[in-house]
């Protein structure tokens, strides 16, 4: 037998007992979808407070005794059982991976290099294992920020919080920024963006996973494309940093309100918003 997909669309409170469930059943693999996993745009998200539950099968027994054990427990629950269709992911994955031009800037992967325009600023990103492509509305949202930003501050100072590939903090000394920091708490973000900075033959960037604690010194602009919950965790240490704009994404539109509290509450004056589908990106100053 080839893979088995059993798929569930639960409320987000009932999602760890269904990957139990699932688990249980004898999956060999499961893949969760909810507010706090991003999702890639092809891909289908999960209703507003809902999750999307996944468990992988090769064997039929297993996925019969998942849909018994899911409907013994949330008769109402959809569950879609499904054959895992065989791909090439070696082209599969490379044809989801868009370029995108935001501005003065455009970011693609490697293999578009032939197709980059010439009349635009470049960046290209190797997808690997970080986040940051620039095809996500997260990222391409905060794209928008540094260019107008940059346009109207040449020489400022950036610090990029959560900064992935690296790709944001790359397009601010792109577009001429002064100091430029990228700093994020995962380990392999951290060394793929050297690697990507070095492919883009940028250099003078900080690129590391210190924690703000560690970092010197205030910025013009602060980027910070994380995820709602953790915004608001670090208001108190990301605010402090903020000399004068702060661009905050990786918020849904209904979390909004929470992560500008947070922040205001630092000392941070709103200063607009940006919105594409579900995700805002928020806009705040140093007040004055
Ligand atoms: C959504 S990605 C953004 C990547 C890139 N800046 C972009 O805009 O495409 C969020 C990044 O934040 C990092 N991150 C999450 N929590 C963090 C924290 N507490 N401190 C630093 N980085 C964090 C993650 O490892 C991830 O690389």
């Amino acid at each position: 037998m080839s893979w088995v997909s059993v798929t569930v669309d639960v409320p987000e409170a009932e999602s760890e007992w269904i990957q139990t469930l699932l688990t249980e059943a004898g999956a060999s693999g499961l893949e969760v979808r909810d507010a706090t996993n991003l999702s890639l745009p092809s891909v289908r998200a999960p209703a507003k407070g809902e999750a999307i539950v996944i468990g992988f099968y090769d064997d039929q027994a297993n996925v019969d005794e998942a849909v018994a054990a899911v409907k013994a427990h949330l008769p109402s629950a959809p569950v879609l059982v499904e054959a895992v269709v065989e791909q090439d992911w070696s082209v599969s994955w490379r044809e989801r991976i868009k370029s995108v031009s935001v501005g003065r800037l455009w970011v693609g992967p490697p293999w578009e290099k032939p197709n980059a325009p010439a009349d635009k600023v470049c960046l290209f990103i190797e997808p690997k294992m970080a986040f940051g492509t620039g095809d996500h509305p997260t990222t391409s949202l905060c794209l928008a920020a540094v260019d107008a930003y940059l346009a109207a501050h040449p020489g400022c100072s950036v610090l990029d919080v959560g900064t992935g590939t690296g790709v944001l903090a790359f397009a601010a000394k792109k577009l001429g920024s002064g100091r430029t920091v990228g700093v994020d708490n995962d380990p392999v973000s951290v060394e793929l963006a050297k690697e990507c900075a070095e492919e883009n033959g940028l250099s003078g960037l900080e690129l590391s996973g210190k924690t703000l604690r560690h970092i010197d010194g205030v910025f013009d602009l602060v980027l910070a494309n994380i995820l709602a919950n953790t915004l608001i965790e670090l208001a108190p240490l990301i605010a402090p940093k903020v000399k004068d704009r702060l661009v905050m994404a990786g918020v849904l539109v209904h979390q909004a309100d929470e992560v500008k509290q947070a922040y205001r509450a630092q000392g941070l004056e709103t200063a607009g918003d940006a919105v594409e589908g579900e995700w805002i990106r928020i806009d705040m100053v140093r007040g004055r």
